[in-house]
């Protein structure tokens, strides 16, 4: 059911009335069917702001994608300016050349790339591509992580399993994963001793930012690597989150590992809905020879090509994520301090890019430590957090753009603050 403890403003009443009698839940992605319920106008840097009048701190970015801020000006002037020359050719423009090839240079290790639109449908790219490349059909995947809402990937748990994650999806379609637990090496050791014969692939979130923003431990991407190499199994890193956040090269250059493959999303157009795979050429080259399909109306556009060679482009001439994770890391103590201050065991952990919050002290390496924590407290804080100022989600991840500076830092500590001494978090 949607989240209706927000008190909504009288317009965003109004329009949430509307948008329910014509639109299931009143939302485009059931995602959203638990977050704040406020309409917003419109939305700048690190600020949101409301149809009634109430602006927020930003740190859900959009569930990811506004890394550089909200409608940075070389990002939206290069679409605009690009679109009036056309939107789609049904033929090929050197603006997809120029997004190519500098996403390649940032990434560092991948030779070859293809765009889509969504991170769900890059995955489903990446591992046709794996079983086309092996001939095998089963794949390594983990508890907790995400990669994308499709029937042969969304998973949930319940009573301990992971399944089904819906009503509607064809529990079969799930047969060929193996499912383990993440940041174990040995486990990902013993399956592929059972069944390596049949591994097409090992897919994980390289950092488990889904889930509790969970990092690797040390050397466990560097043995999964061997294992795969070992067996001739296809490793692709979900770079989705990770990708141009943690730096140019994601996830793989933070550890130093590099997959053989790799999704990127969200963060890799300034906002726009563009994803792309990336790859090492011996798997790439199989789209090319029209062995394995992969095919979309609006793969390349020019908004898409445009935003990503705008956003790369900067990313490249003014890296921002020293001053990202300056940010993030000042937030995180701020944070942890009022906790202590307020008597509450708030914990605030993760990369300082983006970090996760919630109650207790477990100590968290995988998705089934990370219940030990109290995460429904901190998803009845994040409504009162929103009504405070803050946008926030009740999975607790916090995600930091490049436009947040002291203003947002003060702006934030002083509504959290303000949150908790209202009574909010006991
Ligand atoms: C790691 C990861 N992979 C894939 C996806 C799916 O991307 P999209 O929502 O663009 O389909 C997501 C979305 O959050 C994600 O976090």
């Amino acid at each position: 059911m949607p989240n209706d403890s927000t008190r909504l403003g009288p317009r965003s009443a109004e329009l949430r009335r509307r948008a329910a009698a014509r639109t299931p839940g009143g939302v485009h992605s059931n995602v959203r069917l638990t977050g704040a319920q406020e309409f917003i106008e419109r939305a700048k840097g690190a600020w949101l702001y409301s149809v009634d009048g109430r602006d927020y701190v930003d740190y859900l970015l959009g569930q990811g994608p506004n890394f550089l801020g909200h409608a940075p000006d070389h990002v939206v002037d290069a679409v605009s300016d690009a679109c009036r020359r056309g939107v789609i050719f049904g033929g090929q423009h050197e603006l997809e050349v120029q997004a190519s090839e500098l996403v390649c240079r940032a990434v560092g290790w991948a030779d070859m790339i293809r765009f889509g639109v969504s991170g769900t449908e890059v995955v489903q790219g990446a591992l046709r591509l794996a079983r086309a490349a092996t001939g095998r059909t089963k794949v390594i995947r983990f508890e907790g992580h995400y990669h994308g809402w499709l029937d042969n990937v969304l998973t949930a748990a319940r009573d301990g399993h992971w399944g089904v994650a819906t009503k509607g999806q064809v529990a079969r379609h799930l047969d060929d994963f193996i499912v383990l637990p993440w940041n174990d090496a040995e486990q990902v050791a013993d399956a592929l001793d059972r069944h390596g014969e049949q591994v097409a692939a090992v897919i994980m979130e390289p950092v488990m930012i889904n889930a509790g923003v969970i990092e690797p431990l040390p050397g466990y991407l560097e043995a999964v690597r061997r294992l795969c190499d070992r067996h001739g199994v296809v490793l692709i890193f979900d770079e989705v989150i990770s990708g141009f956040r943690l730096g140019l090269g994601g996830g793989a250059e933070r550890y130093g590992v590099p997959p053989d493959l790799a999704t990127y999303g969200k963060a890799i157009a300034g906002g726009f809905p563009v994803a792309a795979l990336v790859g090492r050429a011996e798997l790439m080259s199989r789209f090319g020879t029209g062995e394995v399909n992969h095919s979309g109306t609006f793969n390349g556009s020019v908004m898409a090509t445009a935003a990503v060679a705008a956003t790369v482009t900067s990313l490249l001439e003014d890296p921002p994520y020293e001053r990202v994770a300056k940010h993030g890391r000042t937030l995180m103590v701020g944070l942890r301090d009022l906790g202590i201050e307020h008597g509450l065991p708030l914990r605030v952990e993760g990369l300082p890019a983006a970090f996760h919050v919630s109650f207790g002290d477990a100590e968290v390496r995988d998705y089934r430590t990370l219940q030990r924590l109290d995460l429904a407290r901190y998803e009845r804080l994040s409504r009162v957090l929103v009504e405070h100022g803050l946008w926030v989600t009740g999975r607790g991840v916090w995600y930091v753009s490049a436009c947040h500076g002291e203003e947002e830092l003060d702006a934030a500590l002083t509504r959290f603050e303000k949150a908790l001494r209202d009574g909010a978090g006991r």
